[in-house]
């Protein structure tokens, strides 16, 4: 008989170990390894070809189809799933706890109800009541959702396993669920691996469409595998500042369409609203008349988003002076520092640096970088941007600005939301944007220019 195996599993980052230990030498976390040796498989004896069947290859020429898609009308969550849910595929919705999660699920449940399609809402959770006082306040109370309250994975296969199951099921949330031939608790890697995959298994097999909640932890990842994310088809972070009323709904993985789609929704009273024009919800409260504020025209996915960027540059009694950012890396900031630096002698190091998207927004892209230096330094002179103007381009190391991809959708975002000047990169001969011509374009090769021209406010 097989001696018997222990094994230790880090909860944050899954590594495994044979020995416990207080801390995960893999990702550092403190007191996450948790026994799961009755999880462990016999590990396979070697396979003899015997009784396999022959695979048959394709080619790759032939009918594509694209897959069809079921709409869910709600349509920022159509965007973000590449244009509607495929049959047979499965969402991994991950996102802080009350962010409103459970409340964008049971919207879009019930808009799929009232295009016809059977749904079910299944929920570890809450009780019924619950659910029911939710959908009360959603004024969803009459949509045809079969809402369940169930953890166990067998019980829930032996309901959908079935010759008509429900088109599109929510499970809230997968760490909740459990398989019943594992030892280990919910919510621990193996509990969860193994519960996803029963899941998911079910969903191809029968065509469901299954949508998960993954609850997320402190350090932003879906809580316990990253396996999760390689098992699931789509995986959607739903993202914004709890006390902040947007939230955004953003495309991190898709085998079904292109990442880094967001969807923009607004939190009021009575459920999420989507937003059709952020840009213009992002820029409400602007004043154009202060100092360390620049608008930068942006792309989240295929969609253009225009955000003010504002930046704070206060003298610091501090030794070691800070440096505070909100919603952008932090790392990014302290190089378009060295470079205003060194490269154009702008000298910061004496003063306390905040920096601020304005909205709730996360920028990722390089491009924000002018809009940033453009803050900082009209937040050091005081010397406010000229009106109506949109900035964007890449700072390199030297100092140099360069091209991003885009400037033609950038521009007509910003002319729609009634800009008509832009700080850009210097286009490449014959590329210079159609729109340009409704422009007063400001073309720089140099964020030493930026700054002689902020000495000479327009
Ligand atoms: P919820 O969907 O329960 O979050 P999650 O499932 O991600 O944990 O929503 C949580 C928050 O949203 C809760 O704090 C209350 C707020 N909320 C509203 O502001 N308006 C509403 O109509 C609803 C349903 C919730
Ligand atoms: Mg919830």
């Amino acid at each position: 008989m097989a001696k018997p195996v222990q094994l230790y599993v880090c909860q944050q980052c899954g590594a495994s170990y044979s020995r416990w230990a207080g801390r995960c030498d893999a990702c550092g976390a403190w007191n996450s390894l948790v026994d799961e040796s009755a999880a462990k498989a016999e590990p396979p004896k070697g396979i003899s070809k015997r009784g396999g069947r022959a695979i048959a290859f394709a080619s790759l020429e032939g009918a594509i189809e694209d897959p069809p898609r079921r709409a869910t009308q709600v349509e920022e969550f159509d965007r973000v799933c590449g244009g509607g849910l495929v049959p047979g595929s499965s969402v991994l919705i991950g996102g802080d706890p009350g962010i409103g999660k459970s409340t964008i699920l049971l919207q879009t449940l019930a808009a799929l109800a009232n295009g016809g399609h059977a749904v079910a809402y299944i929920s570890g959770e809450e009780a019924e009541a619950q659910l029911r006082m939710r959908a009360g306040r959603l004024g969803l109370a009459a949509a045809r959702v079969d809402i369940a309250c169930a953890t166990n994975v067998r019980d829930i296969l032996a309901t959908l396993d079935v010759n008509n199951p429900p088109a599109v099921v929510v499970i809230d949330s997968i760490q909740t669920m459990y398989v019943d031939a594992l030892d280990s608790a919910p919510g621990t890697v193996a509990q969860v691996r193994s519960s996803a995959q029963e899941l998911i298994r079910l969903a191809k097999r029968r065509g469901i469409i299954l949508l998960l909640v993954g609850h997320v932890t402190k350090e932003g990842m879906i809580a316990g595998p990253r396996v999760l994310e390689h098992m699931v088809d789509t995986v959607l972070y739903f993202e914004g500042e709890r006390s902040h009323q947007f939230r955004i709904l953003r495309t991190v993985k898709n085998r079904f369409g292109p990442t880094d789609e967001i969807g923009v929704f607004e939190m009021t009273g009575a459920g999420l609203q989507q937003v059709a024009n952020p840009s213009a919800l992002f820029l409400a409260d602007r004043r154009d008349d202060v100092s360390g504020a620049a608008v930068f025209a942006g792309l989240e996915g295929t969609r253009p988003v225009l955000v003010e960027i504002q930046a704070l540059v206060s003298p610091s009694p501090l030794g070691t002076p800070r440096r505070a950012v909100v919603g952008w890396e932090s790392s990014r900031l302290a190089m378009i520092l060295a470079v205003l630096e060194t490269r154009c002698g702008l000298t910061l190091a004496g003063n306390d640096v905040y920096l601020n998207v304005a909205g709730g927004l996360r920028i990722a892209e390089p491009a924000a970088d002018l809009a940033v230096a453009a803050a900082l330094v009209s937040a050091h002179t005081d010397r406010s941007l000229p009106r109506e103007t949109v900035i964007f381009g890449e700072v390199g190391l030297a100092g140099e600005i360069r091209g991003v991809g885009q400037a033609e959708l950038r521009l007509k975002e910003a002319a729609k939301l009634g800009f008509n000047r832009a700080v850009t990169p210097q286009s490449r001969a014959g590329a210079r944007p159609s729109v340009a011509s409704e422009f007063e374009l400001i073309e720089i090769n140099h964020l030493a220019r930026l700054l002689s021209m902020l000495d000479q406010p327009v």
